[in-house]
């Protein structure tokens, strides 16, 4: 498939070196913009509270389908959306999905440790679904529908509880839940 990562960082970098392994093709996009005509699908992996900026800057997005792996830490989605997906989605009208949120990019080199396969979340279109999943699987997770994309400002919620978890030493509890050998 033909990816373009928007964001080249621990998230998109991470997987945009994951699906090459699975022999996907990816352009990685930094913050000096381009054009993602050629992509069948992008991945935006910016910091949340850069979407705007990132997406302003990015040619050839009419129309694509997208997954939306932005978090937001200490920011609020653009004026008038619940999330930022749903904000993508105001930018495109293409299929969207949020995924890869809740997973942490640093684990992304041990996923073949886990003693079965992590999960991915991922809530959005159907029309999305198809795509998202074999993303998921050949990134090595396992995805988890978690709804429309009206679920995504609580899927982008969900990781103050992640981080919470993490700040109360637990953090490695999530990587074990899904490799019980290591415990
Ligand atoms: N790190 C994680 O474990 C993790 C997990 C899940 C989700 N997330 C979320 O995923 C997103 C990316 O995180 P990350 O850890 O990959 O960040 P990162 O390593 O700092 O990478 C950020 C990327 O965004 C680009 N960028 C920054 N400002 C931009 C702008 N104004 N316009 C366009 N591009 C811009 C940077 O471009 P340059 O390459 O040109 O500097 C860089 O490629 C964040 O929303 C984060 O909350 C992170």
């Amino acid at each position: 498939m033909k990816i373009a990562v928007i964001g080249r960082g621990n998230v998109g970098g991470g997987l945009a070196d994951l699906w090459e392994r699975a022999d996907h093709e990816v352009s990685r996009i930094g913050r000096e913009g381009g054009d993602v005509s050629d992509a069948e699908v992008v991945l935006v992996a910016v910091p949340g509270g850069a979407i705007a900026d990132a997406l302003d800057n990015v040619g050839g997005l009419e129309g694509k389908m997208v997954i939306d792996a932005t978090n937001l830490v200490g920011v609020d989605p653009p004026e008038g959306f619940s999330s930022n997906a749903e904000y993508v989605k105001s930018k495109t009208s293409g299929p969207t999905a949020k995924s890869f949120n809740a997973n942490f990019a640093s684990l992304y080199e041990r996923i073949g440790e886990a003693g079965s396969r992590p999960s991915s979340l991922w809530s959005g279109e159907e029309e999305a679904r198809q795509v998202v999943e074999q993303l998921t699987r050949d990134a090595g997770y396992e995805p988890v529908y978690a709804g429309p994309l009206e679920n995504a400002a609580a899927q982008e919620n969900f990781i103050k509880l992640i981080f919470g978890i993490s700040q109360g030493g637990l953090g490695p509890f999530l990587y074990r839940m899904a490799s019980p050998d290591k415990l």
